[in-house]
């Protein structure tokens, strides 16, 4: 690392030792919402561990759990339950922008967009109490399905769909998305995707946590920290990954064609999607979980070619760079199976982590300080100003 720095630096600029590229292992902040550990702990969520969250929650309590602070009780849960359904109508403003929407739009554009939308269209918005920071969360897990869902039926000239009171939060998605509900097949999915929307709901600091938190810390509203949470997850780094993993399976097209096909975008130094994690070196907690459910799937829908093709696929990158699956391989496995518009599986992604971004949200603004960090120079020292007239 080379620095030209000015010439006399302050003191506190001199020590640059914390300093690491992509702020790789440092603490930024505190947070009780969430442990990432590689060892014994494995990954909690207010200290419940994800794996009996997993098999003995649904999503709707796992979202309870990050807002709230603790498991519901039924009566809590029921209440809660009632309380998203109250609050699956979008204001007038929204379906202005969504009949604007151009067609090639990608639907995390719109859902970007929509979340700033609603956030003109809050009352609410300039509170930053705790109590009212929750009730917009709340808002904002039951309207983001519908702008995902209604603005992609609209683009593809299919009927709007309309939310059902009678079906859990990932049965309502799974509807929405694809009009599935009602036979063993559908609550075989959704009860997969209700896991996948456990897993994805919260993972520390990771980057659109963090552009969420920086943004809260000016003590913004919470609309403009999702915002900034969502434009970053975009990012095929990020949760634009389980989109890349599909259109990877897709490419590969079968079992036999996986081995050559990741040998040859390894020889090009080219990513293979869906592997790898800044904090998880030895292999995500969250992937064997969704590749358990991803595989039964397949067998419940009699449909092996996807799982076949990630399986290969993960073999060889397993071999060769030691590299581990995340959370977005399998999950694409799961959605393929589930026939969802590949454009929206990132959307699929904001659908969760909404609860772990607002539960951040809350609090940063709850405890709140500034994050302001240094940069370290590495520009040009001092030098003369030249007039424009004089410049060569
Ligand atoms: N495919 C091929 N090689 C890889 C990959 C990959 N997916 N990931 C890391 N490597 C290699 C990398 O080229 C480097 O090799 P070398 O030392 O020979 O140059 C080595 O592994 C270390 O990589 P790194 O760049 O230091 O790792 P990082 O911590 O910066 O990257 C990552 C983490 C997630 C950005 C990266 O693994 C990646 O690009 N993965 C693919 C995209 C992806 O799946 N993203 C989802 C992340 S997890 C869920 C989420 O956040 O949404």
């Amino acid at each position: 690392m080379s620095t030209i720095m000015g010439e006399s630096p302050s003191t506190e600029m001199k020590d640059c030792s914390a300093y690491r590229p992509g702020l790789e292992g440092v603490v930024t902040g505190e947070s009780a919402l969430c442990l990432v550990d590689e060892g014994e702990a494995g990954l909690l969520y207010r200290g419940y561990p994800i794996r009996e969250l997993a098999e003995r929650s649904t999503f709707e309590e796992v979202a309870y759990l990050l807002l709230f602070g603790q498991l519901p009780n039924q009566k809590e849960l029921t209440g809660f339950s009632t309380d998203l359904v109250e609050n699956t109508v979008l204001p007038r403003l929204i379906e202005v922008f969504l009949g604007a929407v151009p067609s090639g739009a990608h639907p995390m554009d719109i859902v970007r967009t929509g979340v700033s939308v609603l956030g003109m269209a809050d009352a609410d918005a300039a509170d930053h109490s705790h109590d009212a920071n929750v009730r917009k969360s709340v808002r904002l897990l039951a309207q983001i399905p519908l702008i995902v869902a209604i603005s992609y039926r609209l683009i593809n000239d299919k009927p709007r769909i309309q939310p059902r009171g009678d079906l859990s939060f990932a049965e309502n998605l799974l509807y929405l998305l694809t009009g599935r509900m009602g036979d063993d097949q559908a609550r075989a999915m959704a009860r997969v995707l209700d896991v996948s929307l456990i897993l994805y709901a919260e993972h520390e600091f990771n980057a659109s946590t963090f552009a969420a938190r920086v943004t809260a810390s000016t003590m913004t509203d919470l609309y403009s920290a999702i915002t900034s949470a969502i434009g970053a997850l975009k990012g095929p780094l990020h949760g634009g990954a389980n989109e890349a993993v599909a259109e990877m399976f897709l490419d590969i097209g079968s079992r036999e064609r996986a081995e050559a096909w990741v040998r040859r975008t390894l020889a090009k130094k080219q990513r293979v999607m869906g592997f790898g994690h800044r904090v998880l070196r030895k292999g995500d907690s969250r992937s064997v979980i969704i590749q358990r459910y991803a595989e039964s799937l397949s067998r419940i829908c009699g449909d092996h070619r996807w799982y076949e093709i990630a399986t290969a696929v993960d073999h060889v990158m397993q071999h060769e760079k030691d590299l581990h699956p995340n959370l977005d391989f399998y999950t694409a496995v799961a959605y393929l199976l589930m026939e969802i518009p590949r454009v929206l599986y990132t959307p699929l992604f904001v659908c969760s982590r909404i609860t772990g971004w607002c539960a951040h949200v809350i609090e940063q603004q709850d405890h709140n300080r500034l994050m302001r960090p240094r940069a370290l120079y590495t520009g040009p020292p001092r030098r003369e100003y030249v007039p424009l007239d004089r410049r060569t």
